[in-house]
């Protein structure tokens, strides 16, 4: 029998099981969605039981699809959305719905552990500063808004660990979906017993830390008989989905940076050492490689931003329709430009009151300029990414990997090369984090000796989009303009939301 590697997905989207076997093929696949809630404005809230009912479902419908039993299954891997809170009592239940990573709530929190801690304390220790979508602000939001949960609360697990709860009992996580919490030393690799001393947040709480290709545990009885999976079948750290991403595109070595263009816009690089951007700029975590950490830039609406644009002005359109007459619009969109800070922003500009903005409006722009202006837009916040990376002294970027929906269209790859002024390659891949989970699930049980190697193994590069000389040169134009544009409109976004 051909052995397999379960990756289950656990987005904001919905709950993926894909199916890979030892040559990197997909054999079976199926996903199921989940609500969200925005019970106020600024709040971003799902059910954890939603994400393990839908996982089940799919982890049993992938099987169906593949024709094979748990028994082919060799090894899990989890991935999914990052930074989320889940808050369970000591029997394990939740105790509140769980509060998402696009959460914009915690502002106040962000300031009190930036009081608390310091800075540069901050920076140093978990590499990061402190920023609403992350998971500790989360924490002290509820003891300071619901006291009587934060009282009941024993367990504290992020979204893709709860799913990990349900199939094998255990409280775990992986190094890099752990330091997206903050509550890391990102040189340890484990929590840090300062940060939690001086937040006051009990290390109990906290689960056990694991590499992204260790065993953490294995898949009990009741939820084999929920999923169709093997009872003791293992499970390994895997990742959060950007580091995930990050393995199922092979970005697992300095030089190799990956460029994802989902809903949110990463730009992601290893770092051999856990190395920090002075003023906190990019993101610093682990990577799911053993022993190596990664920076990246976030972009809050990359993609989003033109799902926001099609479904409010072109509800029902299919993207290759809309996108198609911007192709005739010359590069800049003839002096129109367009901020994506549409549910705020974190790099460069880490602000949850940001707003977008379309600036250079005239008569003579049609429907077709305001769509290019919109993608254009996304790839001059990208670029402020890309800029952030390239300054990190990381030494030269060899190859740009692009995934993501976003990515498929060929008129936004060329944009990007030509904003970027860089070589971009697409991937045979492009189940993206929950293959990259099925890798580090192959590594785990020994197919692959290395992450590295199951990357070799599985992923091939394919098609390359070289910048044009001409269109560099007027976006480089366009893109001084368009980064003057934040800080001279930020204090109307700040007293526009006050109004
Ligand atoms: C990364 C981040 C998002 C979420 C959602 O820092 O917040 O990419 O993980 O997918």
């Amino acid at each position: 029998m051909e052995s397999l590697f379960l990756g289950i997905d656990i987005s904001t989207t919905g709950s993926k099981a894909l199916l890979v076997n030892e040559k990197g093929v997909v054999v079976g696949s199926a996903a199921n969605e989940h609500p969200i809630s925005t019970p106020k404005p600024l709040w971003s809230e799902q059910d954890p039981r939603d994400w393990w009912n839908a996982s089940a479902k799919s982890i049993r419908e992938a099987l169906a699809q593949a024709g094979v039993t748990g028994d082919a299954v060799k090894a899990v891997g989890l991935t999914g959305q990052m930074h989320g809170l889940v808050m369970m009592d000591e029997k394990g239940d939740v105790l509140r719905p769980a509060i998402l990573w696009n959460d914009q709530r915690t502002a106040e929190e962000c300031d009190e552990i930036t009081r608390k801690v310091g800075f540069d304390k901050l920076l140093a220790i978990c590499g990061n500063k402190a920023l609403t979508g992350f998971t500790a602000p989360k924490i002290l939001w509820v003891r300071n808004h619901e006291p009587e949960v934060y009282k009941k609360t024993a367990h504290i697990l992020l979204p893709k660990d709860y799913v990990r709860y349900q199939l094998t009992g255990d409280y775990a996580v992986d190094h890099a979906d752990g330091s997206g919490m903050i509550l890391y030393d990102l040189k340890k690799r484990t929590w840090s017993k300062e940060l939690l001393n001086i937040l006051d947040i009990p290390e109990s709480w906290l689960p056990k830390t694991y590499e992204g290709c260790e065993v953490t545990g294995v898949v009990s009885a009741r939820a084999a008989e929920l999923t169709g999976l093997k009872a003791g079948t293992p499970v390994v750290g895997g990742g959060g989905d950007q580091a995930a991403q990050a393995v199922g595109v092979g970005a697992v070595t300095p030089g190799i940076v990956a460029l994802t263009l989902g809903t949110s816009g990463v730009v992601f690089a290893s770092t051999p050492s856990p190395l920090v951007e002075p003023e906190g700029r990019l993101h610093a975590f682990c990577h799911s490689v053993p022993g190596t950490w990664h920076f990246m830039g976030v972009m809050l609406s990359a993609a989003g931003s033109l799902r926001w644009y099609r479904d409010t002005f072109a509800p029902g359109m299919g993207y290759d329709e809309l996108l198609a007459p911007a192709a005739d619009i010359p590069a800049g969109s003839e002096g129109l430009l367009f901020l994506p800070y549409l549910t705020g922003e974190r790099t460069p500009h880490p602000d949850p009151l940001a707003r977008g903005a379309f600036v250079g409006l005239t008569v003579r722009h049609t429907k077709a300029h305001i769509t290019r202006s919109v993608i254009e837009g996304v790839s001059y916040g990208l670029r402020d990414s890309m800029e952030l990376i390239k300054k990190a002294g990381l030494g030269e970027i060899k190859q740009v990997r692009v995934s993501g929906g976003g990515a498929r269209s060929p008129l936004w790859r060329q944009m990007l090369s030509d904003v970027m002024d860089s070589e971009l390659v697409t991937v045979n891949t492009t189940e993206g984090a929950a293959f990259g989970a099925a890798l580090l699930a192959g590594v785990g049980a020994g197919t692959w000796k290395t992450v590295e190697e199951s990357c070799t193994a599985t992923i091939k590069t394919m098609e390359k989009t070289a910048p044009n000389s001409e269109t560099v040169k007027v976006y480089e134009q366009y893109y001084r303009q368009y980064t003057a544009l934040y800080p001279a409109l930020k204090p109307s976004f700040n007293a526009l939301s006050s109004l």
